[in-house]
């Protein structure tokens, strides 16, 4: 039977702030100049590794004028000056990447590696005998690892004995405050089978009506984490089975590609799996890895 709740204001209604917004700060006719645009862009790059060539100028201009406002400066100049104080790098920065990163995603996007997980990689790994370890490695607002766990949580009622975990992280603490919230207009929910809609979703009601939550046995089962792709070490003290990074490397060059692939592989236990998302290649992976799929890959 469907579980209806109505959320409780207490933990539905949490909204991630930007700090004072000073309305019309900034004078309308100010657009981000080449220059200015080079200046953000090699910024982004060395902090995010996030590749913005100049056609994404507009978008650019667009995403960090809201920032500006935000931040109450008048001036693309003025918000990039500030981004080099010591308070700008601390708070601001930040605040600054959540504006400017991609952060499209959606329940069971690219179907078939959840099929191929369940069919192939799972119960490959069940020989190991112990917890599988997955990581969401991009994991935006939170549809890609609650989706890993509706998966996992059926195919263990199957198979008993088998634990798991889940880490999913992120770059921007916009995106994860959302995820952690785990509140969904209905319009998202609409790739989710309807079974496991009516088994891992809360229907809202009252002032939620329109929107779904993730079941808290869900909920409790991923672990949410802020981790920058360009760290040197990741801060992660297990070896993972399974890495989803999906519709992330896209906007990362083959440079900035090929150093997180070494990084993703020295994080993967032997005979562990890499998804990539469908659109996406990495060179650097033949030879190293054995190839499943053509974005699916096993350490050899
Ligand atoms: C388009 S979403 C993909 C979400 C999900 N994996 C999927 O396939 O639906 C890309 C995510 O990568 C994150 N990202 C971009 N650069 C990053 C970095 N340097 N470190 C960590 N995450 C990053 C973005 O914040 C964004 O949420």
């Amino acid at each position: 039977m469907l579980m209806a709740q109505i959320f409780s204001k207490k933990t539905g209604d949490a909204e991630v702030g930007l700090p004072g917004d000073h309305q019309g700060a900034m004078e309308d006719h100010c657009q981000l100049s080449d220059l200015e645009f080079s200046k953000f862009s090699r910024l982004i790059y060395d902090v995010a590794g996030i590749n913005l060539q100049p056609v994404k100028k507009t978008m650019l201009d667009g995403r960090l004028r809201r920032r500006l406002r935000a931040v109450g400066v008048s001036s693309f100049a003025e918000y990039f000056k500030y981004l080099q104080t010591p308070e700008g790098q601390e708070r601001e920065m930040v605040l600054m990447l959540d504006a400017v990163s991609t952060n499209k995603t959606d329940f069971f996007r690219e179907a078939k590696h959840f099929d191929l997980l369940t069919g192939q990689v799972l119960p490959a790994l069940m020989r190991k005998n112990r917890q599988i370890r997955i990581w969401s490695a991009g994991c935006s607002t939170g549809e890609e690892p609650y989706t890993l766990a509706m998966v996992m949580e059926e195919f263990c009622e199957s198979h008993k004995n088998l634990g798991y975990s889940i880490l999913a992280t992120d770059l921007s603490t916009d995106v994860l405050a959302k995820a952690r919230l785990a509140i969904y207009e209905d319009s998202k929910i609409e790739p989710v089978p309807t079974t496991y809609r009516y088994k891992y979703l809360l229907r809202g009601e009252g002032s939620r009506r329109g929107y779904h939550r993730v079941a808290p046995r869900l909920r409790r089962k991923v672990n949410f984490q802020r981790l920058n792709f360009m760290d040197e070490h990741f801060a992660i003290n297990t070896e993972m089975d399974i890495i989803f990074c999906r519709n992330v490397i896209i906007y990362f060059d083959q440079q900035t590609q090929a150093a997180l692939f070494e990084k993703f592989y020295r994080q993967l236990a032997p005979g562990g799996y890499l998804f990539i998302g469908h659109s996406e290649s990495l060179h650097e992976i033949d030879g190293k890895m054995r190839r499943l799929g053509p974005t699916v890959f096993q350490k050899k």
